[in-house]
């Protein structure tokens, strides 16, 4: 590994600790009476997750050259985005959608205590990104920019779309156009958001926040053609959620589409075109490089 390659290693490493700590405290000093519904957020919310949207908020804020303390608000953006993922992944699991026992290595939230908790947990977790960024030390510009650019991608133009796509396919073939369709709106849209998070924390402007978008587009549809493979090809342990539940659910995937040969090359060749954009950015892009090449080398 280059020099370069620990440092970023080093970097998520620490950085997934920090983004933990700001979930935390986003839980702290919150005296509500609905005290299992905050404690069944907490435990979809705490462990497990690799927190890759939050490192691409902050991987991209360091474009700025800045220490990530400096940049105001922008813990605040890491949680929002963390929580609002998580809230994706709590509906994705439910009975009616996925129907799945285990997330990050431990029962789903519907199964460590029941479904009408788990429905509400994803609507809290929603809005307490929604919260996080509207009472933030953004300004308001910067967080109008997020707020909008959350709700466009969680909706339905976005993973709410996508999601809705994914199961109204089930069993049916769908060409590598329609698939594309489905994975940029139920997981590229969220990724994308997230850089685009972070470009707005430092004022990055719309050319320079569009040049961005081309890593988050490439990277975000890398990013479940990743996933769709290590479904086929990893263990339950390993993923910390059940594997083989694509074919297992006759689900539409780039290794159904493709096979996983198809599937590999197809993600390589979006992890190169993602770190192709980065060029312009020299330097100071190799935290974004290093998680462009954890999402297409990951093991889980
Ligand atoms: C899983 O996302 C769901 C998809 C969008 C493919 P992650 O693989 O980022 O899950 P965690 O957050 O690390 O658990
Ligand atoms: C959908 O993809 C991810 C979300 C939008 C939450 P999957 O259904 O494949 O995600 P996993 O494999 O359950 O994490
Ligand atoms: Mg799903
Ligand atoms: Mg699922
Ligand atoms: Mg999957």
């Amino acid at each position: 590994m280059s020099n370069q390659a620990v440092l970023a290693s080093q970097w998520m490493a620490t950085t997934a600790q920090r983004v933990d700590k700001a979930i935390e405290t986003s839980f702290q000093n919150w005296d509500v009476s609905a005290q299992q519904l905050k404690e069944a957020m907490h435990y979809a919310a705490i462990g497990g997750g690799k927190r890759i949207r939050p490192l691409l908020v902050y991987a991209t804020a360091a474009l700025s050259g800045k220490q990530l303390d400096d940049v105001p608000g922008l813990d605040h953006c890491a949680v929002a985005i963390e929580l609002f993922h998580t809230y994706s992944l709590v509906h994705d699991d439910l009975p009616c959608m996925d129907n799945d026992d285990l997330r990050r290595g431990r029962p789903t939230v519907h199964k460590a205590y029941d479904e009408a908790t788990a429905l509400l947990v994803g609507d809290a977790l929603q809005s307490m990104a929604f919260g996080l960024l509207a009472n933030s030390a953004l300004t308001e510009a910067q967080k109008v920019g997020m707020i909008s650019s959350l709700a466009t991608s969680g909706g339905l133009a976005g993973m709410a779309g996508g999601q809705a796509i994914d199961l109204e396919n089930v069993g049916k073939p769908l060409s590598k156009e329609a698939l594309e369709n489905m994975h940029r709106l139920k997981t590229g849209a969220l990724l994308r958001t997230a850089v685009k998070m972070g470009g707005i924390a430092i004022d990055l402007n719309p050319e320079q926040l569009k040049s961005l978008d081309q890593y988050a587009s490439a990277l975000g549809l890398a990013f479940q053609v990743v996933d769709d493979i290590l479904d086929a090809t990893s263990d339950s342990q390993t993923l910390g959620k059940t594997a083989g539940k694509d074919a297992a659910a006759n689900k539409p995937t780039f290794v159904s589409l493709m096979n996983l040969d198809g599937a590999r090359e197809f993600a390589r060749k979006l992890h190169l075109e993602a770190i192709e954009s980065l060029a312009v950015w020299g330097d100071n892009a190799y935290l974004l490089k290093a998680i462009a090449d954890k999402v297409l080398y990951r093991q889980s």
